[in-house]
């Protein structure tokens, strides 16, 4: 750990803050001018495989934004090309794996003792902790085992997952192998995130909410709750964060994250309660609101910090990434209007 007294540490152990911390996922990307000039130079993939690169693309969001958090440049699907899966990104497609797990042998040839080939991650992590030292507390991130399976069975993004949700349903043994299996590799990738120095690891579950609670309690619980167990062996509070998740909360709060990230579909009140108040959380601004006038967008950061009640335990944030196009001032404006209005409140 580099910031263990920072307030955005004390928010995810549910502890009292002088205000309300705020960071932004995918706060390193498109939509800034600084992030495209060094994306003419190298692909996303180089830059996640030069912790140089990595490190300094990190370094420069965070530090443009005055975010009170840095989360670590890499993808989610990173650990894939480790188990044996080869992929790219395509022009207005988005991530492509190029031979998608479908049979119980895909399963059984995926490997699982090339963890510390990802060494690159933990080596951006490591520069980045330098940088800031206890100023600025460092996120590292994987993936869930749901959303890496639904990419690696269906090839890339989907809108109906049915090839991941036949395998769960006609094939339950090779489903159980591949979480098992990716539980394996994605805790080590975490746990050396930590010992280079990462905070806090957040697990991206991005596409769980296509799930109905009882498929998540049996195809995807059992597994979500040994990584969480594992990460917190390395003794970090862990983030969980899903989208279209509000039936779910309840279920995802039983695998024990310090903190569950909520989307924007629920009020952030109505989330915290179905969670109950032990449990920190994350959210939860539309990140379509970037996109309104300056007005409206204060008026809904204003809400949510109210529906927050200024508990322990709120994390500000999107409900979901920053998009490509989103006007940067924006951004740097909200970070700075939360960090300001909850301090006054917190002063009061
Ligand atoms: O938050 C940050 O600033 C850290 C960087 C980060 C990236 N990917 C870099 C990236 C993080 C946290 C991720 C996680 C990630 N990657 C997720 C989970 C987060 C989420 O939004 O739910 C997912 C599903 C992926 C897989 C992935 N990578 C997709 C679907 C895409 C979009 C494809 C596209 O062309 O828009 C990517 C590409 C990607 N990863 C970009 C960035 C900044 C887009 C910019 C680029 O191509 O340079």
């Amino acid at each position: 750990m580099s910031a263990p007294e920072s307030r955005f540490v004390k928010a995810c152990k549910a502890q009292p803050v002088d205000r309300t911390p705020v960071w932004f996922m995918r706060q390193a990307g498109r939509y800034m001018s600084e992030y495209r000039a060094v994306r003419k130079q190298y692909s996303l993939i180089e830059i996640c495989k030069k912790p140089a690169v990595a490190a300094d693309v990190t370094i420069t969001a965070a530090e443009a934004l005055g975010v009170d958090a840095a989360i670590i440049f890499a993808d989610l699907l990173l650990p894939l090309e480790v188990m044996g899966l080869d992929f790219h990104f395509s022009a207005g497609e988005g991530p492509v794996i190029e031979r998608p797990v479908r049979t119980e042998e895909d399963v059984a040839r995926l490997r699982t003792d090339r963890a510390a080939d990802l060494g690159y991650v933990s080596e951006a992590v490591r520069l980045v902790c330098k940088h800031f030292g206890p100023r600025l507390p460092v996120i590292g991130f994987c993936g869930a085992p749901f959303t890496l399976a639904s990419y690696m069975i269906e090839g890339g993004g989907s809108r109906n997952y049915v090839h991941a949700k036949k395998m769960m349903y006609s094939a339950p043994v090779a489903w159980d192998e591949l979480m098992r299996k990716l539980v394996a590799v994605v805790s080590e990738y975490a746990a050396e995130q930590v010992r280079a120095g990462a905070d806090v690891i957040q697990i991206f579950d991005s596409w769980v909410g296509c799930l109905s609670v009882e498929d998540y309690r049996r195809y995807v619980l059992p597994q979500t709750t040994k990584l969480v167990q594992e990460l917190q062996k390395a003794d970090v509070p862990v983030i969980y964060f899903g989208t279209d998740s509000a039936t779910l909360l309840p279920s995802m709060r039983e695998t024990g994250a310090e903190v569950i990230g909520l989307d924007w579909r629920i009020p952030l009140d109505e989330g915290w309660r179905r969670l109950g108040h032990e449990c920190a959380v994350q959210g939860n601004l539309d990140p379509v609101l970037l996109f309104a006038d300056w007005k409206e967008l204060k008026l809904r950061a204003e809400d949510i910090l109210r529906r927050a009640a200024g508990r322990p335990g709120h994390i500000f944030n999107l409900g979901h990434g920053i998009l490509p196009e989103t006007p940067v001032e924006n951004v740097k404006a909200l970070a700075r209007f939360v960090q300001e209005h909850s301090a006054r409140v917190s002063a009061r």
